[in-house]
């Protein structure tokens, strides 16, 4: 059977860094605040110059370089991203241009902090269903530009990256020994659609807006709808807990990775966590801590990955992939 197979990844970061400390003159806050209620020691913020699509450019060149690939080799872009360059064109055809890519085709994909577990996932069947060979999956936000920075209950929470994977077909036997992605379960529920969204749009208030959260209320729901997603996948998987070598959660909240880990049984040196580096990048976070463990060399070619998000809509997903 074909499988999707990982080739390659990359990451970029903004150049600047903005330390807990930097809001203190800013908003009434503080470093202590801070780590303790989300375990966020720093995020990177976007000059003018970086944008979702120059971000998503360089992640997606990094990680053509480490699959030994160059744009030629691609068939289609998805970008995951709630924070496009324009309202339309896609950002996704914008970085294709910047890639210098004018074969194939490209689209966004947005299901905020999820889209990039979303966007795997999507693009795992292009792959199986014989619509592509190779997909460049991006994750590329620039939620600076979207927040409220007089709100101290969201403007300390998030940043600004971009992550990239590339996946082939290959050839597997249909066992949880291939390598590529062996299942994935995707949900939302639309019902909580205002507990976090943006306060604009372009056919509402014809404005970009800004985030707005009810920390709490997404907080309350988080660890049980992430635990549920992955057991639904687990046991499409017919694996449990232990058999994995990584855990590579969404990056929104240290105590949320903390006990979502603790009640599916996983154990604490298998979670990958960048939260402490990068805040919360939306749909950037889960390809940027997939960078830092393989680049570090934790995460290394055969090892079993789950992938987890949830995020604004709500929208919440899980992918389990052989690396
Ligand atoms: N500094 C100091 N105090 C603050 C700050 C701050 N930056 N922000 C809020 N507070 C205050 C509040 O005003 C409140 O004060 P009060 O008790 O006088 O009303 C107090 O701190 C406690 O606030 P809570 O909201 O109860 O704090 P909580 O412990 O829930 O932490 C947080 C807040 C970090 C937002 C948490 O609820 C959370 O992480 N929620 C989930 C966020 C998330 O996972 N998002 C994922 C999806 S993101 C996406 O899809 C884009």
């Amino acid at each position: 059977m074909i499988r999707s197979v990982v080739r390659g990844n990359g990451a970029a970061l903004p150049r600047r860094i903005m330390k807990n400390a930097d809001f203190e003159g800013m908003v009434e806050t503080s470093d202590e605040w801070i780590v303790q209620r989300t375990g966020i020691r720093q995020r990177h913020v976007a000059a003018d110059d970086e944008t979702t699509a120059s971000l998503g450019e360089a992640a997606a060149r990094a990680a053509l370089d480490s699959a030994g690939m160059t744009p030629a080799d691609i068939d289609l872009i998805i970008l995951a991203t709630s924070t496009p360059n324009n309202t339309f064109p896609a950002t996704s055809v914008e970085i294709q241009n910047r890639l210098g890519m004018h074969h194939g085709f490209a689209f966004d994909l947005q299901a905020v902090c999820s889209g990039f577990v979303y966007a795997v996932a999507t693009a795992d069947l292009y792959i199986r269903g014989g619509l592509a060979k190779r997909v460049l999956v991006i994750g590329s936000e620039t939620f600076s530009r979207i927040l409220d920075w007089n709100d101290r209950s969201t403007c300390v929470l998030f940043g600004d990256g971009a992550g990239a994977l590339i996946l082939e077909a290959g050839e597997g036997a249909g066992a949880i020994t291939d390598r590529g992605v062996l299942a994935a379960s995707l949900r939302s529920d639309g019902v909580h659609k205002d507990k976090l969204f943006v306060d604009g749009g372009p056919s509402t208030t014809g404005t970009v807006g800004h985030l707005r959260m009810e920390g709490r209320e997404v907080f309350k729901h988080a660890v049980g709808m992430i635990t549920d997603v992955i057991e639904a996948t687990f046991g499409e998987a017919g694996i449990t807990a232990q058999d994995l070598d990584w855990f590579v959660p969404h990056q929104a909240n240290k105590r949320i990775i903390d006990a979502s880990a603790k009640k599916l049984g996983i154990a604490e040196q298998k979670v990958v966590v960048t939260v402490d580096l990068h805040g919360n990048t939306s749909a950037a976070s889960v390809p940027l801590a997939l960078a830092v463990a393989v680049a570090d060399g934790r995460i290394k070619k055969g090892d079993l990955v789950l992938l987890e998000a949830m995020g604004g809509g709500f929208t919440w997903g899980a992918v389990l992939l052989r690396w």
